[in-house]
């Protein structure tokens, strides 16, 4: 008598629980066996994603946008700085860095000179001009101390001087041989 009871306790806690059970699981649309609700929710996500889309497609182009601006921003800076900056930057990097020239010192001389070298030696492209206006730049912002700058004019005259100094020294031995070849009037 006592058995039966529980048994049938048993039976009847248990179907009750699988009755709240079930009636959660619909509660929270879980059990959603409806076509209609499929679709439904289906159609959702699908919006969702599309939304999702259209969003991070607009972060892009915004993006992109911003990037453009600060590349104009960037170019008209570059535009804005001074004709030598320009030409030094362009013109001077091909082969070697802008270090390179940063780390130099010369007086006025030397950056012509050394301008010229790069493009009769190395093969520098500018045109006169700006081959003038490169070495000037330099020369503004890059410049040796002064006993340098002596040092480039003393060596510019002994270039210059030097020759000079032969061909007198020669022209004059030779007007002294032809003296002493030359038949004596008085004889
Ligand atoms: C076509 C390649 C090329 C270009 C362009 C070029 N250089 Fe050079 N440059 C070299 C080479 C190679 C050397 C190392 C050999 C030498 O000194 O000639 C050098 C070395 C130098 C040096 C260090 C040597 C020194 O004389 O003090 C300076 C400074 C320099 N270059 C400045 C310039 C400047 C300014 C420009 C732009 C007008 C320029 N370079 C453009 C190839 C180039």
């Amino acid at each position: 008598m006592r058995r039966r009871a529980v048994v049938a306790g048993v039976v009847l806690a248990s179907t009750l629980s699988i009755g709240v059970a079930r009636a959660e699981m619909e509660d929270r649309g879980y059990a959603t066996t409806s076509p209609a609700l499929d679709a439904e929710e289906a159609e959702r996500v699908r919006r969702r994603i599309a939304d999702e889309v259209a969003r991070e497609a607009e972060r892009a182009h915004e993006r992109a946008r911003r990037d453009a601006e600060a590349e104009r921003l960037a170019a008209e800076a570059r535009a804005a700085r001074p004709l030598g900056v320009r030409l030094v930057e362009d013109r001077c990097t091909a082969c070697h860095g802008l270090e390179r020239i940063e780390a130099t010192r010369y007086g006025r001389l030397g950056w012509h000179f050394t301008v010229v070298r790069m493009r009769l030696v190395n093969g520098a492209r500018l045109d006169d001009g700006e081959a003038w206006a490169v070495a000037e730049h330099l020369h503004d912002v890059h410049r040796a101390s002064l006993s340098w700058q002596i040092l480039e004019w003393v060596a510019l005259l002994a270039v210059v001087a030097t020759p000079v100094a032969i061909l007198r020294l020669s022209h004059r031995r030779r007007a002294a041989r032809t003296t002493v070849g030359a038949p004596d009037p008085e004889a």
